[in-house]
């Protein structure tokens, strides 16, 4: 039986994620956006007599990108107990999800796998960009000083939300939303202040996800790239290398990596599903110029037509359109092509930072 929960099945379904996601280890107090206080997470469950037995998670979320939002969800600890697994209950509950989601007007379902297979398998396709740069012992040495870098304090909060909104790509987040997850245990966040101000901020590591790896940051290269020295500083001892993540927005994060010869790969975002069709072609509609109609054709389907032609795009060929993996332009130019306009606003590149995810 598939429910949405009602008191108690958020319990048991934490109870089922942490037995099969973290070997009975707690995991609440690293996810505040689903179990903390202010929790604005959903929670799907499938159910027989009584236990749940497949569960996951998603929040709904927009995403601020390109002077728009585009309403998404975040979908992630997908488990099945371990005793009823290959009868269909974690697909199940992932299509739940999505759907519910779609109802909620998310235009895209994300989320991030270890093993993208199973997700693959059910339709699930790379989107988007994100830049990971190593900091190792060959160029940490590069970085500028640690001055002014210190850990982060409560009373940096304000400081700390103000910057994080400066980005170009980032999650649309309260300062409440900031304030919980910084909460996260395994998060060592450190701050520069110069002159009583604080300028940059940093954070490494989130649960048991994300150790080793700048997951988020906010400031220029010349307040935040001090800190990413004050983190290697105190993570050198127990680790050769620190991840340094980028998004593809933050031009010049990625030139400085690149100029000290950081280690760099182009990886992908997120895996990603359609979820509301109506709200992925208002996107479109707000992306394109005029003259250029949107259409949804069926439920799979979206018909872009211009002056020379109509394009029809279904499926995974809608987001390849809109938010290719690595930023392979493609399929937009084919679009171009046939429908005879050029669209210098797609595709967009959206990002969500370290402690967004789920
Ligand atoms: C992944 C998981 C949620 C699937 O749950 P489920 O209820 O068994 O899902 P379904 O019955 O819908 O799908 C099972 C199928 O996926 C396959 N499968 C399981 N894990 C897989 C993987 N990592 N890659 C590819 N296929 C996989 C199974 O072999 C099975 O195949 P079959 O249908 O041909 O027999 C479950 O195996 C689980 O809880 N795993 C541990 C936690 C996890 O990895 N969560 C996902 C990361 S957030």
């Amino acid at each position: 039986m598939m429910t949405t929960p009602t008191t108690s099945e958020p319990e048991a379904a934490l109870r089922l994620m942490e037995a099969v996601l973290r070997d009975g280890r707690p995991m609440a107090s690293e996810y505040a956006q689903l179990f903390g206080p202010r929790a604005t997470g959903h929670i799907e469950t499938v159910e027989e007599q009584g236990e749940v037995i497949s569960t996951c998670a998603w929040l709904r979320r927009d995403l601020v990108v390109s002077g728009l939002e585009l309403p998404v969800a975040f979908v992630g600890s997908v488990a099945t107990r371990a005793d009823q697994r290959g009868k269909g209950h974690g697909t199940a509950v992932v299509e739940r999800a999505i759907a519910r989601a779609a109802e909620e007007g998310a235009a895209i379902a994300l989320l991030w796998a270890d093993e993208s297979n199973w997700y693959q398998e059910r339709g699930w396709v790379p989107l988007g960009t994100e830049n990971v740069f190593v900091i190792n012992a060959n160029n940490a040495f590069l970085l500028p000083d640690a001055d002014g870098v210190r850990p982060m304090e409560h009373r940096d909060l304000g400081a700390v939300h103000r910057l994080y909104c400066t980005h170009e790509a980032r999650v649309d987040r309260r300062e409440c939303d900031t304030e919980a997850m910084l909460t996260t245990p395994g998060l060592r966040a450190l701050v520069r202040e110069v002159d009583g101000e604080v300028k940059g901020y940093a954070c490494v590591g989130r649960g048991e996800d994300l150790a080793h790896c700048v997951h988020e940051w906010g400031g220029t290269p010349e307040d935040v790239l001090p800190i990413i020295a004050g983190h290697w500083a105190a993570t050198s001892a127990e680790t050769d290398r620190l991840f340094v993540m980028v998004p593809e927005t933050e031009a010049d994060f990625t030139a400085y990596f690149t100029f000290i010869r950081s280690l760099g790969a182009k990886g992908i975002l997120a895996m990603a599903r359609i979820g509301d069709l109506g709200a992925v072609a208002r996107i479109f509609d707000r992306l394109t110029p005029e003259g250029v109609t949107v259409e949804v054709v069926g439920d799979r389907s979206l018909a872009l037509a211009g002056p020379s032609g109509r394009i029809l795009l279904a499926d995974h060929e809608i987001l390849l359109a809109l938010c290719p993996p690595r930023g392979d332009r493609r399929v937009t130019s084919v679009v171009e092509a046939e429908i005879g306009v050029e669209l210098p606003m797609l595709p967009i590149e959206p990002y969500a930072w370290g402690l967004d995810s789920i």
